[in-house]
C-alpha cells in the first residue's frame, strides 16, 4: 500500500508537523507499506518526491526541529531541500492516483481541521483519522465544548465572541466575560493549536489586551476561567467508535504560567532546558515537544480511571477514528476534571504514550491505517 503521508502546512505548528510526519515515516513497517512524502509549504506549493532529510536526526530531537525550522522558513524552490521536487509539483489527480491511502500528518489549520480531509473525500481516496466533521468540531473550541456539553462531558463554561462582536460593544462582552470566566482568566484564539495568541488576565485592562492579542490571530476568540492549581494531564485514544481505547496518561509539567509555544516546543523559553524532548534522556520517550512530562502520570487510581473514562467519552462524543490526545485539567482544590481539548492530529501521533504498553509506533500506524481503510 502506497501511504500518503501529508505533512507540513500553513499553520504555525508546520515545523512540529515536520518532525511528526518525519518520525511517523521512518516508523512505518517497510514490509507493509510505502510511505510516499506529500509535503505542503508555507507557501502552499506541494512537493513530493524522496526524503532527503538526515534520518540519523532523531537522536537529536532539537536539532531536528532547528532544521525543520531553517528548511521550513525557506521558500519556493528550497523546499526541495527536504523533498525532491516532483517534475510535475502541482497535485492532482496523477499524484493522487499514485498513493492509496493518506495519511494527514498536518497539524492545526487545513489540517487537522477537516479541510484535507475534505479534499481526500472528494478524491475519494481512504484516509487514517477523523472524518470531516469530526475534524472541524474538534479543531473549534467552541464548537467542541458544545457536543461535549450535550454529552456530559464536564468542560469549563466560557464566553465566545467574533471580531465584529468586539468591535460593537466591547464593554458589554467585558462585563460578560467577567461574570462568566472571572479573573484569573484565559483567552485563546478559538481553533488554533500550540498555545499560540493564548493569554492569561487578573484585571479589565488585561483582559482587554489579551483579548485584543488573541483577534491578531484569529476572528473568533474563547474566554474561559482559569484553574489556579491545576494539574494538566493528557491521555491518547485510539480506535474507532466500537473501539476506542485509552493509552497511558501523561502529566505535562509546566515552566511557565501557562505552556507557551516556546515551552512545548522551544525549549521552555530560558527555564529548563528541556532535556526530556532528547529520548535518550528518558522523561519523555521521544515526543517531539520540548514540555517536561512525566509518563505514567503519578495520579491516584480512580483519577485514572476518570480521566480514561473522560478521553474515550470525548472521543467517541466527536465521532473521531483514528489516534487523538484529549488534554484533561484537573482541578487540585475542587477535584474537579474538565475536558481541555482534543488534538484530532496530535504532536508525533502520541506514540510515546502507546509504548509504554508495548504498542510502538510502527504497530501504531500500522493500526492507523488499517482504521482507516476499514
Ligand atoms: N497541536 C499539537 C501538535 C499537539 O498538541 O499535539
Ligand atoms: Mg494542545
Amino acid at each position: 500500500t502506497r501511504v500518503g503521508v501529508f505533512f507540513g502546512g500553513v499553520s504555525v505548528e508546520h515545523e512540529v508537523s515536520v518532525i511528526s510526519a518525519l518520525q511517523a515515516m521512518q516508523a512505518m513497517d517497510q514490509q507493509r507499506y510505502e510511505p510516499v512524502p506529500v509535503y505542503i509549504a508555507k507557501d502552499r506549493t506541494w512537493y513530493t518526491g524522496d526524503v532527503l532529510f538526515n534520518i540519523e536526526n532523531f537522536k537529536d530531537l532539537k536539532q531536528l526541529l532547528q532544521d525543520a525550522q531553517k528548511i521550513t522558513a525557506a521558500k519556493g524552490e528550497e523546499g526541495a531541500v527536504l523533498l525532491q521536487k516532483d517534475p510535475q509539483p502541482k497535485f492532482g489527480k496523477k499524484t493522487a492516483a499514485e498513493i492509496d491511502f493518506a495519511l494527514p500528518v498536518v497539524h492545526g489549520t487545513f489540517g487537522e481541521d477537516g479541510v484535507l480531509q475534505g479534499m481526500f473525500e472528494l478524491y475519494d481516496l481512504p484516509y487514517a483519522g477523523c472524518d470531516v466533521t469530526a475534524s472541524a468540531a474538534g479543531m473549534d473550541k467552541v464548537k467542541m465544548k458544545q457536543v461535549l456539553r450535550d454529552q456530559k462531558v464536564p468542560v469549563l463554561p466560557e464566553v465566545w465572541l467574533y471580531t465584529s462582536d468586539w468591535a460593537e460593544n466591547r464593554e458589554g462582552w467585558l462585563e460578560q466575560m467577567e461574570s462568566i470566566a472571572g479573573y484569573p482568566a484565559i483567552v485563546k484564539p478559538a481553533n488554533l493549536g500550540s498555545s499560540v495568541g493564548i493569554g492569561t488576565a487578573s484585571n479589565r485592562a488585561e483582559l482587554e489586551d489579551a483579548v485584543e492579542e488573541a483577534f491578531q490571530f484569529t476572528t473568533k476568540v474563547i474566554v474561559e476561567p482559569m484553574i489556579q492549581n491545576m494539574r494538566e494531564v493528557n491521555c491518547s485514544v485510539l480506535g474507532d467508535y466500537e473501539s476506542a481505547a485509552p493509552s497511558v496518561i501523561e502529566e505535562v509539567l509546566k515552566t511557565e504560567e501557562i505552556l507557551s509555544y516556546q515551552d512545548k516546543y522551544q525549549g521552555g523559553g530560558g527555564a529548563k532546558d528541556g532535556g526530556s524532548a532528547d529520548p535518550q534522556k528518558g522523561g519523555s520517550s521521544g515526543g517531539m515537544e520540548n514540555t517536561d512530562r512525566i509518563i505514567p502520570a503519578e495520579i491516584a487510581e480512580e483519577k485514572r480511571e476518570t480521566v480514561e473514562d473522560l478521553a474515550v467519552r470525548t472521543f467517541k462524543a466527536l465521532g473521531c477514528n483514528g489516534v487523538s490526545r484529549v488534554d484533561i485539567m484537573m482541578d487540585e482544590d475542587t477535584g474537579q476534571v474538565y475536558v481541555n481539548e482534543i488534538n484530532t492530529i496530535p504532536g508525533s501521533l502520541s506514540f510515546y504514550l502507546w509504548e509504554p504498553a508495548g504498542k510502538d509506533f510502527t504497530q501504531l500506524t500500522h493500526e492507523l491505517i488499517q482504521l482507516g481503510l476499514k
